[in-house]
């Protein structure tokens, strides 16, 4: 039991590394978080610093959920269900102790842990996400409707817990995009400048 706990803590640190902030300073002298949205996913690091520091940005996350959800594996010990730790890193991302209990929106990194618990389901959310986002230039339309989708493709294999907090994640995901949901609804939330949504 003090091996979960030690995991667990790994898990949430993991996941409070601050990507976006750290690249932005440390390699451009910018707080991301004075920018654009304000906050420290890969949209608004691609929004503001570029497509490279955009990329980097979105492994760094993608891998913090991922490596938190892989650590069963690391530490041989399959005592709880991986995807609580992946939550922990979800946690740390979005209430980061580096970052004063702030963070971001949770895509990212819940996606990271869909990558190393079913790959599948990370690759469907993905595409839906790239779709829409050629569609609609609005990643955080994308980001909602491929997470609700997937929590719904889910409910098609036999996993209670995985669907369970998948609803949870996509709720939570939601509110997190509260701001970028007015946005949407008055028509001004900002857009990437490639897709179709340019042309509306
Ligand atoms: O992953 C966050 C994305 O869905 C929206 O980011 O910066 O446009 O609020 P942003």
């Amino acid at each position: 039991i003090e091996q979960v706990i030690l995991m667990l803590v790994i898990a949430y640190l993991l996941g409070a590394i601050p990507s976006g902030v750290w690249i932005g300073k440390g390699f451009f002298h910018i707080d991301i978080r004075r920018h654009g949205s304000g906050n420290i996913g890969t949209t608004n690091t691609y929004r503001v610093l570029g497509p490279i520091a955009g990329t980097i940005v979105m492994a760094m996350d993608i891998s913090k959920g991922a490596i938190a959800t892989l650590l069963p594996f690391f530490f041989h010990n399959f005592t709880i269900n991986p995807l609580v730790f992946g939550l922990a890193a979800i946690l740390g991302h979005t209430f980061s102790v580096f970052d004063r209990f702030k963070g971001g929106k949770a895509v990212a990194t819940s996606a990271g842990m869909l990558l190393a618990y079913k790959p599948s389901f990370f690759f469907l959310a993905a595409g839906i996400w790239l779709l829409l986002v050629l569609l609609t230039s609005m990643v955080s339309l994308a980001s909602m409707v491929a997470f609700t989708c997937t929590t719904l493709a889910t409910f098609f294999i036999n996993d209670l817990f995985l669907s369970i907090l998948a609803i949870v994640l996509t709720i939570f995901i939601f509110y997190r995009h509260r701001s970028n949901i007015g946005r949407i609804m008055n028509g001004t939330e900002s857009m990437v400048p490639f897709g179709l949504g340019n042309l509306i």
